[in-house]
């Protein structure tokens, strides 16, 4: 049966609700009419991050490519390819690097504070997607203008916000990366003339003499799609600060204790929010040759996708997973493919994400002046997550009022 239609009225729902009915860890369907496969659980994981068995070549579909990931990037490579380009991700995540970012954001952080302390108001979503965006250029070394910020974080967010969409809100993501591509690739021209005898240590100069593996230095829009693929989940992380914002609010006897032991269970915490709250919905490959699991036959090019929401939501991996419980993973076995929300397997040698530490510093930062940093009151507003919207967020993007910040006190410089 074609699921496309479903999973626009369903959403994450789509195919979980089908797993548990059927108790099983596999489907067989049709998307954008063609024969699919859709697998879940720790087992299905294994098996797709298996590169003998999968091709990421063509495997996902068009309308996210033109959306939020860009066409030619690391996402869609193979083997050598793959590796050499995802390398140029993997350098620039050591310890250092993370550090500065971190810095960033604090330092961004901590003005936005200023500003909100004089509003009556804030949608706290939006502002801190700016705060991210400040961030991800400073670390990146992309130079933007103070009147641009918001239409650039706005053309990310868009995209992001376009990818699982239908109608104006695709066609509005189409559009943002058009003009964020544009963007990069007139700043990758102007580093390759200035710095053309020696390139700067700039994460965008990195990437911008970067050379594949013959040798050559890569086509200026693909530059500007990696670029983009820092920038725009940079931004990204905002849907899960503003998780972790609801899930504090939502289970209030988190806040003291984190304020006490912030050092165990703040991490816990951001991980039960990248567990419990959908973002990343699937992920999709190419079967590479025909092989058999479950009593399913795999024909060579068939599309898979492995569900991340279900994986999350799996019922034989995580007691009573319809819970936010951020102690569960206290005991949590570390597995790389039971525990999958940004990808499993891998950050080398697959596609597992090359941000997942980003994504957990920073929500665990933003989680610290949550509970320790400011005090703030959350008003009347619909905060239902709509599960058949992909990508979710709660509907009023989660409204703060009197902000202030707190005791502990910061100092702005
Ligand atoms: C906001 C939270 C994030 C989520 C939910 C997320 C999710 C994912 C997922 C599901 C994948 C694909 C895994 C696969 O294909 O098997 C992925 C890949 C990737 N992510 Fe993230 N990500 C996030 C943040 C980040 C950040 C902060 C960065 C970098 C600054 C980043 C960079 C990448 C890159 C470069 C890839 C491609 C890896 C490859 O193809 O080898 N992501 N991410």
């Amino acid at each position: 049966m074609e699921s496309t239609p479903g999973i626009a009225l369903k959403g994450y729902s789509y195919f979980h609700d089908q797993f548990v009915e059927k108790k099983t860890d596999i489907l067989q369907t049709r998307l954008f009419l063609k024969k699919a496969i859709v697998m879940r659980g720790e087992r299905a994981a294994e098996i797709f991050y298996d590169t003998s068995l999968f091709t990421r070549k063509d495997a996902t579909p068009k309308r996210f490519q033109k959306t939020l990931l860009g066409e030619g990037g690391v996402q869609g490579l193979d083997e050598e390819e793959h590796a050499h380009r995802k390398h140029m991700f993997m350098q620039v995540m050591n310890e250092d690097s993370l550090d500065r970012l971190e810095q960033y954001f604090e330092e961004h952080l901590n003005h936005a504070l200023l500003s909100w302390e004089k509003q009556e108001e804030i949608t706290f979503y939006k502002e801190i997607e700016e705060v991210l965006f400040r961030a991800s250029c400073d670390w990146v070394g992309v130079p933007v203008k103070e009147k641009e910020v918001q239409k650039h974080t706005e053309e990310l967010s868009q995209m992001i916000d376009g990818s699982g969409g239908f109608g104006l809100r695709h066609h509005k993501g189409r559009k943002a990366r058009k003009k964020a591509e544009k963007w990069i690739m007139k700043l990758v021209t102007e580093k390759r003339r200035k710095e053309k005898k020696s390139p700067g240590d700039s994460i965008l100069s990195q990437f911008a003499f970067h050379r594949d593996l013959k040798g050559k230095l890569l086509k200026k829009r693909i530059v500007a799609v990696e670029i983009l693929n820092l920038l725009r989940p940079i931004v990204a992380i905002a849907r899960y600060i503003t998780f972790a914002a609801l899930a504090l609010h939502e289970h209030p006897q988190y806040r003291e204790r984190l304020r006490k032991d912030m050092e165990k269970l703040d991490l816990y915490f951001v991980q039960e929010v990248r567990r419990f709250y959908p973002f990343f919905p699937f992920v999709a490959a190419k079967v590479k040759e025909e092989f058999e699991w479950k009593n399913v036959v795999f024909p060579k090019g068939r599309r898979v996708l492995l569900d991340l929401y279900a994986t999350q939501h799996h019922e034989d991996i995580w007691t009573n997973p319809n819970a936010f419980y951020a102690e569960r993973f206290s005991t949590w076995d570390g597995s790389a493919f039971n525990f999958i929300p940004q990808g499993g397997g891998d950050y080398n040698q697959n596609h597992r994400c090359a941000g997942e530490w980003i994504t957990i510093n920073l929500t665990r930062i933003a989680l610290d002046y949550l509970v320790s940093r400011m005090e703030y009151e959350v008003p009347e507003q619909d905060l239902k997550i709509d599960l058949s919207r992909i990508p979710a967020i709660p509907e009023s993007r989660f409204k703060m009022q009197h902000i202030k910040r707190s005791l502990h006190g910061i100092q702005v410089k």
